[in-house]
């Protein structure tokens, strides 16, 4: 029996929505969403890692991992050298820089940048000449403004609730955001086989789980 091909996914929403998935490509991976605070799951010839969505990566890249499930905006703050063969459709929402709703109209070339991809949002400034402090934080980042930390911030909307509760005003969208499978190079070449399977039953998935055509 080969060993089991490891895949290093972000726990909580995105282990839960790969569950359905999974299901839809024939593989029960019900064990996934269990909250039992178990690090590793076996589900037949996968073997699941659950980590924090910023750790992804590193293991896929140290090869701890030969498969990572995580958003591309890890990917890009990282700078990770890894194959990104497909895109799960989940988790799929908007990178934007966002403010209070009162400035939202001002200009400056200056600005104080709360947020969790400093690397992200310090390209993004610097590529329109405008000259950023990035304060990097771990979440909640849509209360900096309000507190006067900072200007503006750079994160994730989804539902678009959290920076409306929070009086801030949607700027300027950087990037759309969803939830890939990214492959070590060395693992895409030596489990080339397994891999290409997994691919093959995880777009049958995806396909079967879409809307109809001309829905949505
Ligand atoms: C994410 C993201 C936003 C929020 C957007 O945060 O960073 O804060 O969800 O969702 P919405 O547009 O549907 O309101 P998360 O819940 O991961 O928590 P965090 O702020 O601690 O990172």
């Amino acid at each position: 029996m080969p060993p089991p091909l490891v895949l290093a996914v972000s726990k909580g929403r995105t282990a839960k929505a790969l569950v359905p998935l999974l299901s839809r490509a024939g593989i029960d991976a019900s064990a996934l969403g269990h909250d039992d605070r178990t690090l590793v799951r076996d589900v037949g010839a996968l073997r699941f890692l659950l980590l924090k969505a910023d750790d992804v990566p590193t293991y896929v890249e140290h090869g701890a991992a030969d498969l990572g499930v995580c958003g591309r905006d890890v990917l890009r703050e990282r700078g990770s050298d890894l194959l990104v063969p497909l895109d799960l459709r989940i988790g799929r929402c908007t990178m934007v820089v966002a403010g209070l709703a009162a400035h939202s109209g001002e200009r400056a070339d200056m600005a104080r940048v709360a947020t969790k991809y400093p690397v992200t949002a310090t390209a993004h400034f610097a590529a329109r000449g405008i000259q950023a402090e990035v304060i990097a934080l771990a979440g909640s980042v849509e209360l900096a403004p309000t507190v006067g930390l900072a200007d503006l911030i750079v994160d994730l909307v989804e539902t678009g609730e959290t920076l409306r509760k929070n009086g801030l005003v949607l700027i300027e969208q950087i990037a759309t955001v969803s939830t890939v499978l990214a492959v070590n190079r060395a693992a895409y070449r030596l489990r080339h086989a397994e891999i290409a399977a997994l691919i093959h039953g995880l777009r049958k998935g995806i396909d079967q789980g879409a809307p109809p055509s001309g829905v949505g």
